[in-house]
């Protein structure tokens, strides 16, 4: 693959755009990462010069970009150039190939609503921007179902060869998610543990603090399963569960992934616990209540817990805790790989704690293994043992590194063309028919969302859930 020479941005006027596209896009400039001569055309609907768009960028990286990493802002600004776009007008497209040029190392990115995608791509094929040597780059929501997501990925397919799609689940670009792979397949002292016989259950939690925010319509008619667990929950677990690849490319890394998304069981109701919040103290304030913040009576839920299990060798009789939600106690999320106790204890007396992993990937970057120590001292009655951390603070251990939001990461893989941290067609198809499942399950079962304050850890049947096992979800 080539690197990309023009970057044609749909939604270029858009919020995420805004506040991620068009900042990391800058910072990969100021770093000098992408070449000098990379072009980027901005389209979307409203009607705007180059000179305007360039304001808009402008305003942009002063709001979202940290001042100290904004360097070359004239010359980054001086690559934006705008075209006016009406993407279900097919004939409107000519003006944007005329604008775009030489569509040989052209790389598309888009970020529009996803009933916009099956026009735009019928629109950039009529007009040549489709060829062999392009590429392009959806962002979620890939459907709603797997039926809706078969539709969206034919379309493109229609247009695009799978190596030429590069589907965003930005928490690939998370610098964590990446050391994940790290930690497993580039030390031993993991991988003879990992599986069945010496893992107890592994945690994922991906908690916020947000409620709503500005995107009520979309987020009422998705609901937490299918915002957070569909696309970043289960390829969260799918790093975490995966055999070696034979090597670290796109290929042989989502063959492995795609293997624990088939073996994923269908989970039955009493194995996931809804809820949605309402109002409380959530991070210092009185917040409102989902409810009360839509406007309008919801049965949308706005947490999700559940266990899941992988059918396959690695994995038997090992539950994955997995739970997600808004207005939670904080904003964390982690891994926690739970091992299991000692065959045999030679301390009588000593409370014995099994080893833990935690890999924390935000808003803390770090790795911390606990251990079994001795206390120091003397006692008479035996040793007296406490689990002590060994802890990795990726920033202190890589100091002078910056923080890196995941667009910078994806962005720069897709103008080079590595599909390595994109979803291909197999896995989201997969995620989708799970999901499906467990929704299905809702749908026959009646089961509504129970309610939890905002500020808290949710609904008190998510920690029976793990409770009932004799699981503690990790604090
Ligand atoms: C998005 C969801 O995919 O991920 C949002 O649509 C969520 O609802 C966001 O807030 C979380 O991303 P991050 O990077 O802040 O963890």
């Amino acid at each position: 693959t080539t690197k990309a020479k023009t970057l044609l941005l749909f939604g270029a006027t858009g919020d995420l755009s805004r506040r991620m596209l068009l900042p990391s896009l800058a910072a990969l400039h100021a770093e000098k990462l992408v070449s000098e001569d990379l072009r980027i055309v901005g389209t979307a609907r409203s009607e705007m010069t180059d000179a305007g768009f360039r304001n808009f960028a402008r305003e942009a990286l002063e709001k979202f970009l940290p001042a100290e990493r904004r360097g070359g802002m004239a010359d980054f600004l001086n690559r934006l150039h705008y075209q006016q776009l009406d993407v279900t007008d097919p004939k409107a497209f000519a003006k944007l190939a005329k604008k775009v040029g030489d569509p040989q190392g052209l790389a598309i990115f888009l970020s529009t609503a996803p009933q916009l995608f099956k026009a735009t791509i019928e629109g950039l094929a009529g007009a040549g921007l489709a060829e062999e040597g392009t590429r392009i780059s959806l962002e979620k929501p890939l459907g709603t179902d797997l039926a809706s997501s078969a539709a969206i990925n034919d379309a493109v397919a229609a247009a695009f060869t799978e190596d030429r799609i590069f589907r965003i689940d930005h928490y690939l670009g998370k610098e964590t998610v990446q050391n994940l792979l790290a930690l497993r397949f580039a030390n031993l002292m993991f991988e003879p543990l990992w599986r069945s016989q010496y893992i107890d259950h592994v945690q994922i939690t991906v908690a916020e603090t947000v409620g709503l925010e500005s995107r009520v319509d979309f987020y009422d008619g998705a609901g937490a399963l299918r915002d957070m667990v569909q696309n970043h929950m289960l390829q969260l677990l799918a790093l975490v569960a995966m055999e070696p690849p034979g090597k670290f490319d796109a290929n042989s890394v989502r063959d492995e992934k795609v293997k624990v998304l088939r073996a994923l069981r269908p989970i039955s109701a009493d194995e996931v616990v809804t809820g949605q919040y309402r109002g409380g103290a959530s991070t210092g304030q009185i917040v409102p209540g989902y409810d009360e913040e839509l406007g309008r009576d919801s049965d949308t839920e706005t947490f999700v817990a559940l266990k899941a299990h992988v059918d396959n060798w690695r994995w038997r009789g090992v539950p994955f805790y997995l739970r997600t939600g808004k207005r939670l106690t904080r904003r964390v999320t982690e891994i926690v790989v739970q091992f299991k106790a000692v065959p045999h204890s030679i301390f009588p007396g000593a409370r014995m704690m099994p080893n833990q992993l935690v890999i924390g990937i935000q808003p803390e970057e770090n790795i911390s293994f606990t251990l079994m120590a001795k206390v120091p001292g003397i006692d008479q009655d035996g040793m007296v043992l406490r689990p002590v951390p060994l802890n990795i603070a990726m920033p202190d251990a890589f100091s002078g590194k910056v923080k890196r939001v995941a667009y910078e990461r994806l962005l720069l893989d897709l103008i080079e063309g590595d599909q390595t941290l994109f979803v291909r067609r197999d896995e989201v198809e997969a995620q989708w028919q799970w999901i499906d499942g467990i929704r299905a399950t809702w749908a026959r079962e009646g089961v509504l969302p129970k309610t939890y304050n905002a500020g808290s850890w949710g609904p008190s049947a998510a920690i029976a859930l793990a409770e009932r096992d004799g699981v503690s979800w990790h604090e």
